[in-house]
């Protein structure tokens, strides 16, 4: 088989492999670089569980090629929490909000948030229900997961609104 070189980035750090054109980049993820955050459930694009940011797009990484991903900036679950092991807010959000059980779908409802958070950081019920809206969970009954974002947007809005305007000299 015929392998492809590839470069990307993944949580900062520049990758470069050698890949079969099959491998899918949630295998890519688990496999080559051991980041196993990133779960595998249906792999035909309906559970949302290996969703990761591409490009600053939330993508099914179970749907696309790891050479489709050359020359692309990944961000995965493990990229959220900071070295020291202190969580996201919205993983802190998650944990204070019991929005999860198993944990299995977490990961994937995670990152899908994150990306749609940074272009909606207020959203309303609905709004809520459409961003988790590809993303299956079956422990939760999903009611503690939207709770969670709405703690999590509360205080990412009331932190931005308490941050000092920079004024430029
Ligand atoms: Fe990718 Fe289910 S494993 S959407
Ligand atoms: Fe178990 Fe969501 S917490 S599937």
């Amino acid at each position: 088989m015929t392998l492809e070189t590839i470069t990307l980035t993944v949580n900062g750090k520049k990758v470069k492999r050698e890949v079969e054109p099959r491998l899918l980049l949630a295998e890519f993820l688990r496999e080559e670089l051991g980041l196993t955050g990133t779960h595998i459930g249906c792999e035909h694009g309906v559970c949302g569980a290996c969703t990761v940011k591409m490009d600053n797009r939330s993508v099914r990484s179970c749907l696309v090629l790891t050479v489709q991903a050359d020359g692309a900036v990944i961000e995965t679950v493990e990229s959220l929490a900071a070295e020291d092991g202190t969580l996201h807010p919205l993983q802190q959000a998650f944990s204070d909000n019991h929005a999860l059980q198993c944990g299995f779908c977490t990961p994937g409802f995670l990152m899908s948030l994150v990306c749609d958070l940074e272009k909606n950081p207020s959203p309303d019920d609905n709004e809520i229900r459409e961003m988790i809206s590809g993303n299956l969970c079956r422990c939760t009954g999903y009611t503690n997961i939207i709770k969670a974002v709405k703690q999590y947007s509360k205080e990412k809005v009331a932190n931005d609104e308490n941050k000092p305007i920079v004024v430029k000299s």
